[in-house]
């Protein structure tokens, strides 16, 4: 199977998977599940829960109902993009090639819906079949610490609020980066690194992998900002100069922060050396998400 063909099974399989737990358009209060439904199925590259998926299945064969961990991350993922764009945080209107939440929904509805998709990771977490209730509780450990305040998805959330117009450092943008992104991406790799049963050794050197790749994805969104078009992104393109976000291109330039995504990028492929071939796939998505157009 070729890397778009992994990619395209695995997209069909979380969606399946997130359509069986979101419920329908039609059940009451109709409005909050449709905003959850409108920003879930949009169309993103799903890179997370397809990391949780191919993490598994570097430590075992056919890690069967992984897919609903692989789903938390992706109802994390969307309710923070939600929140992310609002007017009070970034203010965007565009958002996986459509008109973000708050324009479709309003603010109201459009803060719930991320509330909700959070609330709902949770509870696919505790309620999913396949594992034992202690590795449940560990994974819904996992995912709240990733997405908390102490050096998770809020508190990079807020330093990089905070840091808009100030003075780029190379500290403050690393903090931010590892926190606001990367924590997420190495939480992806970790929940399918324990649901698949992974020894002490085997998932410090996945999170390491996790830490890398998370750090270079974020160079590249930042490079992208740059250098794609809002078109090509399916969000606005250009908006970090225009908030003086602190950014890899902000601080090291163009050229620079490429050569940094590509070193990371390295570090990254040599953290799984001890998986042989059963990385191959993880490889693969490193590949992809620093080498991505969009
Ligand atoms: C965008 O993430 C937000 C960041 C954390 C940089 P993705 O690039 O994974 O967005 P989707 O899920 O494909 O829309
Ligand atoms: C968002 O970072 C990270 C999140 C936790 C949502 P950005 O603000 O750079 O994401 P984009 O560029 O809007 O997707
Ligand atoms: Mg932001
Ligand atoms: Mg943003
Ligand atoms: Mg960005």
């Amino acid at each position: 199977m070729t890397l778009s063909e992994y990619l395209a099974a695995r997209q069909r399989q979380v969606d399946a998977a997130l359509d069986s737990w979101v419920p329908s358009e039609t059940t009451p209060p109709q409005t909050i599940h449709r905003a959850m439904r409108y920003s879930l199925f949009a169309g993103g590259k799903r890179i997370r829960p397809i990391l949780c998926i191919a993490a598994a299945e570097a430590v075992r064969d056919d890690p069967a109902g992984v897919e609903n961990a692989a789903c938390a991350l992706e109802l994390v993922h969307t309710y923070s993009l939600i929140h992310d764009d609002l007017p009070a945080l970034d203010n965007d209107d565009l958002r996986r090639g459509r008109p973000t939440s708050h324009k479709v929904f309003g603010e109201a509805i459009a803060i719930l819906a991320g509330d909700s998709l959070l609330t709902l990771a949770f509870q696919v977490l505790s309620e999913m079949n396949g594992t034992s209730a202690e590795c449940r509780i560990r994974l819904c450990r996992e995912l709240a610490t990733a997405a908390g305040t102490v050096g998770g998805m809020i508190a990079g959330q807020v330093h990089d609020l905070e840091g808009e117009g100030k003075h780029p450092t190379p500290e403050l943008l690393e903090q931010i980066h590892r926190a606001k992104t990367g924590a997420l991406l190495r939480a992806s790799i970790r929940m399918g690194a324990i649901y698949a049963g992974a020894g002490e050794e085997q998932l410090e050197a996945l999170s390491r992998f996790g830490d890398h790749i998370g750090l270079a994805f974020q160079i590249v969104d930042d490079l992208l900002d740059v250098e794609q078009t809002s078109e090509v992104l399916g969000k606005t393109a250009g908006k970090d100069a225009a908030q003086r976000k602190i950014t890899f291109p902000a601080v090291y330039g163009i050229e620079r922060s490429h050569r940094m995504a590509e070193a990371e990028l390295e570090c990254a492929h040599r953290m799984l050396e001890p998986f042989g071939s059963r990385a191959r796939r993880l490889h693969e998505l490193a590949d992809f998400m620093v080498h991505r157009r969009a």
